[in-house]
């Protein structure tokens, strides 16, 4: 077979994740990861490009004959990096511009849903913010107000209250917290369940799930507090039986799937199904066009198949011919971050103990904000009566973001990945350190 040379774009615990996985293919010949972050640096050549500069990264990849680009995040697939690879005549794994507005316009995921009969909430579109909360009375508490575009997971608020969803338009329609992703806004009713992410690979025509998985979006325990880009994740959710997954692929990801592909769109590479479990029965809440952070944490370490070839199969539309074989244990991820996040927070503070996990069996560290840090250190050796000095190059990290480290961690039953995944954290410490102590804990209350 033909070796390849891959390159990853973006720089968390994704990226470090899919990093991790894909430098294990014996299909590889060269990874890169721009920009990367402290952890993709040791298993492959980080390249000091942005993932917002989609120009510069499709130089990188003609220049270094790059045959296989990994998207992380939304931002630059809804910017259109794919549809500048392809026409570059580049392999690039993920959705086109035109349907990565599954996930950068809520509006447009609404109607289709609606068009395809897509189970999800009632819901109604506004442009104007007087419009909105006129309709508020009518429709009476709780609601949730979402921003139609990209709001890095925060333009989403669950009003209990009129008061609450007036304060919810007036931020994204009036102040424009995040821009003109605020111009439209969807007004729609309020679920009640579990929640619980399907990510699948989809080549337009055959559509093959990964195992199921949970984050925990809150920032502290018992889910309180506002929400981050995700605090842990669990693989698999045991909620999740054969028959709901089998109405979750019948009700959701055909219709969606087949129905694009009848417009002549079909869709390619991985489809985030953000659900709530009510009733037994399936409803979206968000679809997202790429893997979840942290969920893929917690998925990638159970995945026992080759990722590049099945991410180059999805994409030659191969995917038919592709089996997944996974570890059965349990894996959980939970996250690191910095005191302050999801508000403000300080970087540059040393990571002490890593070293110590990688003696750790069924362990994995993914970095997110972290950089490596080069020092030098003298040393004197006298050796019979010569007396000489050296220096010689440490690298250490430091943190440089908000999520800062993922541990992850299989274990038979969730509860032992659970402990060896927070024994694990123990060895670790960096100033401000803060992560939610109950991963995985409602989970295991709901199984008991
Ligand atoms: P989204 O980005 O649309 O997934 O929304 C972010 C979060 O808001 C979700 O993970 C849910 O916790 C919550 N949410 C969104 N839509 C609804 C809904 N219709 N009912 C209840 N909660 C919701
Ligand atoms: N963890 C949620 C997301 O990746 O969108």
């Amino acid at each position: 077979f033909i070796k390849v040379k891959v390159l990853i774009v973006g720089s968390g615990g994704r990226e470090h994740c899919l990093a991790w996985k894909i430098a294990q293919s014996p299909l590889v010949d060269k990874l890169y990861c721009a920009p990367g972050n402290g952890g993709t640096s040791l298993v492959a050549e980080n390249v000091a490009i942005g993932a917002g500069d989609i120009d510069g990264l499709c130089d990188f990849a003609t220049k270094n004959n790059i045959d296989l680009t990994v998207v992380g995040p939304e931002a630059p697939l809804v910017e259109g990096i794919v549809d500048l690879f392809k026409s570059k005549g580049l392999m690039v794994f993920g959705p086109e511009k035109d349907l990565a507005l599954l996930e950068g316009s809520k509006v447009f995921a609404k109607e289709i849903m609606k068009k395809f009969g897509i189970p999800t909430a009632d819901f109604e579109v506004f442009d104007n913010p007087d419009k909105a909360k006129e309709a508020l009375e009518k429709k009476g508490v709780p609601l949730v107000i979402k921003a139609d575009g990209l709001a890095a997971g925060k333009g989403v608020v669950v009003a209990k209250t009129i008061n609450e969803a007036v304060e919810a338009i007036d931020m994204i329609m009036v102040e424009k917290k995040f821009g003109s992703a605020g111009d439209k806004i969807i007004i729609e009713d309020c679920l009640s369940g579990e929640e619980v992410s399907v990510l699948v690979f989809s080549d337009g025509k055959t559509i093959i799930p990964l195992v199921s998985s949970q984050d925990h979006k809150a920032i502290h325990d018992g889910d309180c507090g506002p929400n981050t880009g995700g605090m842990g994740a669990y693989a698999p959710v045991s909620l999740l039986d054969e028959s709901l997954y089998r109405k979750i692929n019948e009700k959701i990801c055909r219709p969606l799937v087949e129905g694009l592909a009848a417009e002549g769109k079909p869709y390619k590479g991985i489809l985030y199904v953000g659900l709530m479990i009510q009733d037994n029965e399936p409803y979206v809440l968000e679809f997202n066009v790429r893997f979840g952070d942290p969920e893929t944490q917690a998925i990638i370490p159970k995945l026992k198949s080759d990722l590049v070839d099945v991410m180059l199969k999805t994409i030659k539309g191969k995917l038919a011919d592709v089996v997944l074989e996974w570890d059965e244990r349990f894996c959980l991820c939970v996250v690191l971050a910095s005191g302050g996040y999801p508000g403000s927070y300080e970087k540059g503070k040393e990571i002490k103990g890593l070293d110590s996990l990688s003696e750790l069996q069924d362990v994995f560290v993914f970095h997110a904000g972290t950089k490596q840090v080069t020092s030098h250190k003298s040393h004197v050796t006298c050796q019979e009566s010569e007396v000489t000095s050296h220096t010689s190059e440490v690298t250490s990290f430091a943190t440089s973001g908000g999520r800062v480290l993922n541990i992850s961690g299989l274990g038979e039953s969730l509860g032992e990945a659970q402990k060896r995944v927070y024994e694990a954290i123990n060895q670790i410490a960096f100033n401000g350190m803060y992560y939610r102590s109950d991963i995985g804990s409602k989970a295991l209350k709901f199984s008991r």
